[in-house]
């Protein structure tokens, strides 16, 4: 008997790449926000910004001009602390471990940096956000009232990190 021909839902995705975000990114980074936060988003402005910005780190998954998802860093001098300011991932490509990539991505990063401590804030009633976290290895720092725009809570979320992994190439971007 022949074998089936493979339908779109059985062959596997090819994993996506993660990658220094560009300028090209920028319109559809600005969707992504604007689909998953009702407030306290990046402008077009801020995010061209950090596209050169060297106390940042913004990394994407997926093709030039059509990102599946994002993370960014912020590092501050004399600072072995950073701050993971924004993670997306699009609703199409969730669930499927992206969001959890781009997260440890991140904290390579922040270990390359000489950093020891990657902290974030996340809203108290984002259930799904406050799952992956807890999942990584984060801890609850403090509760943060009225921390959003909107006036919603949030939780300040910190995960120490171990020393730069040895013979390995920095992590992109
Ligand atoms: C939060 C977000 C980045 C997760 O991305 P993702 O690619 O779907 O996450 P992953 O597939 O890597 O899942 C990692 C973990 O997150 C949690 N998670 C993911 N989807 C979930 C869901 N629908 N319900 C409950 N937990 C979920 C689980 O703990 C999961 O681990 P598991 O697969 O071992 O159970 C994504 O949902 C998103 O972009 N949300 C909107 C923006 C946002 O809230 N960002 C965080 C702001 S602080």
């Amino acid at each position: 008997m022949p074998a089936p021909a493979a339908t779109a839902a059985r062959r596997p995705r090819p994993r996506l790449t993660l990658r220094p975000a560009r300028a090209a990114d920028l319109p559809a980074l600005l969707a992504l926000e604007r689909r998953a936060f009702r407030g306290d988003r990046l402008s077009a402005r801020q995010f061209r910004h950090h596209l050169g910005n060297p106390a940042a780190w913004f990394a994407v998954a997926g093709p030039p001009g059509a990102p599946q998802g994002m993370a960014l860093v912020f590092f501050r001098r004399r600072s072995t602390v950073a701050r993971l300011y924004s993670i997306v991932v699009a609703p199409a490509a969730r669930g499927r471990g992206l969001g959890l990539r781009l997260l440890r991505a991140a904290e390579a990063a922040a270990r390359q940096r000489g950093c020891r401590e990657l902290r974030l804030e996340v809203r108290a009633d984002n259930a799904v956000a406050l799952k992956l976290y807890a999942g990584a290895g984060y801890r609850r720092l403090a509760r943060l009232p009225r921390y959003y725009d909107d006036g919603g809570d949030g939780w300040r979320h910190a995960r120490r990190l171990g020393p730069p992994a040895r013979n390995r190439r920095p992590p992109r971007p």
